[in-house]
């Protein structure tokens, strides 16, 4: 029985979704051929569709739930604050309390809350250039920072096409495109620009869950030193999946970290912040620069509201509370995910690169090796990807995308999911031999 059997109520749904919705979706990667599913729970590792199918979930809202779905301890919270009221727009205690709590965890000095992670990146990207005095902004290959269109530049593959109707030229002069992973490429293009900011995923999400080297990330903290250039690092996906976020893992200081996803505790919008050293976040401060064309505009009506501040507050103090539990597990079992999916392939002799680090999984059918997304959007077998895609959607595993899966994982998943996933895998394999 296939994905067509079981999800009948879903089919009609999407009919009239049609009608009301472009594309009958409310975000086009969420649609699956020829028809999405419609969920209507969702616990833990598993969410469940309006006919009660049960399906592991390694898409975990878009990789903001690190905790799991309906994670107790956030919804607890959440259920007091609904009492006291959700959002005032005026000052509440927990935007203090998540202040604290972000720029700790972060080890920067400053942060105000966005309203998404795209909306971080705008702020950040404006801060750099108030800061600097500079227009040009580094962007990489492959790499996802939200749909602001002064970084909406080469992000899907073909690269060279442009990232969406309606984009002005006047903006996309003022993106340069980098390699990834390629520090001699990265000086090739900027030696004879004037860049305000590099942005970079430590490491890239949608492009694929392709981890940055260290020295990479290192060579480019250099290059923004020696040229005046804000180092911003995205970690919209990476903030809460590494403890003290990616900057910690890799122990590289960029100047602005922008992150979203669960930031506002896994399920609320809202979710968004830019967190900076003094200098540049307090181009913000009312108090220091009193008329507003001397400083950076920012705000927003739902900014800092009391649901989204009091989430976030809660997760971070889950994450920092239980560290030792929490990590160490997302480490071992996406470790035990690569190391089985690779023997998997291997012994089939199948092309395939999975990539990825702690609770971060990419899965490339390619014969490259090469950490670098050009290389690997360039060789993959999409048609391959897409079956597989579809043959795991029959066993009830979904994930995105199904042209380029780059999947998460949560404390909510176990050993036996990933063995089920192995199970799927192989089957897959033996089929299409
Ligand atoms: C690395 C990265 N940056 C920015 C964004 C945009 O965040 P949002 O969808 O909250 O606008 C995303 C979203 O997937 C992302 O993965």
């Amino acid at each position: 029985m296939g994905y067509e059997d079981f999800s009948r109520q879903s089919r009609e749904l999407y009919e009239e979704a049609k009608k009301y919705l472009p594309g009958g979706v409310t975000y086009h990667i969420r649609y699956i051929e020829t028809y999405p599913f419609y969920v209507k729970k969702a616990r833990g590792s598993r969410i469940w569709d309006v006919e009660g199918n049960e399906y592991t979930d390694y898409w975990m809202a878009h990789g903001a739930a690190v905790l799991g779905h309906g994670y107790k301890p956030i919804i607890d919270a959440i259920k007091e604050q609904l009492d006291y009221g959700i959002h005032f727009g005026w000052c509440n205690e927990w935007e203090i309390k998540w202040a604290k709590a972000v720029t700790e965890w972060f080890r920067l000095d400053k942060v105000r809350p966005s309203n998404s992670g795209t909306e971080a990146n705008m702020y950040a990207v404006r801060l750099a250039r108030a800061y600097t005095g500079k227009n040009k902004i580094g962007k990489f290959v492959g790499g996802w920072h939200g749909g602001y269109d002064g970084l909406l530049r080469a992000v899907s593959y073909p690269y060279d096409k442009p990232s969406s109707l309606g984009l002005t030229q006047c903006v996309q002069r003022d993106i340069v495109t980098l390699p990834f992973n390629d520090l001699d490429g990265v000086y090739n293009k900027v030696k004879n620009e004037e860049l305000a900011a590099i942005i970079v995923e430590p490491v890239l999400g949608a492009g694929g869950a392709i981890p940055a080297d260290k020295d990479f990330l290192k060579g480019l903290r250099d290059l923004c030193d020696d040229r005046d250039i804000v180092l911003i690092f995205d970690e919209v996906i990476t903030g809460f999946r590494f403890y003290g976020g990616a900057s910690n893992y890799y122990g590289i200081k960029p100047d602005i970290i922008t992150t979203g996803k669960a930031v506002g505790g896994q399920y609320f919008p809202g979710a968004g912040a830019i967190v900076g050293i003094s200098d540049i976040m307090d181009l913000m401060d009312h108090l220091k620069r009193k008329n507003f064309w001397e400083r950076v505009f920012h705000g927003g009506t739902y900014t800092g509201n009391a649901l989204t501040m009091r989430a976030g507050y809660t997760l971070i103090n889950e994450l920092k509370n239980n560290r030792d539990r929490i990590f160490p597990y997302l480490d071992k079992l996406g470790n035990r995910f690569r190391k089985l999916l690779n023997e998997i392939f291997e012994e089939h002799n199948l092309n395939a690169l999975v990539s990825g680090i702690g609770s971060m999984i990419g899965i490339h059918f390619t014969s490259t090796t090469t950490l670098k997304p050009e290389e690997i959007a360039s060789t993959s077998n999409i048609e391959l990807m897409k079956k597989y895609h579809r043959h795991m959607l029959n066993n009830k595993i979904v994930y995105l995308s199904p042209q380029s899966p780059h999947l998460f994982l949560s404390i909510a998943h176990t050993e036996k999911d990933i063995d089920l996933f192995g199970e799927a895998t192989s089957a897959f394999v033996e089929k299409i031999k």
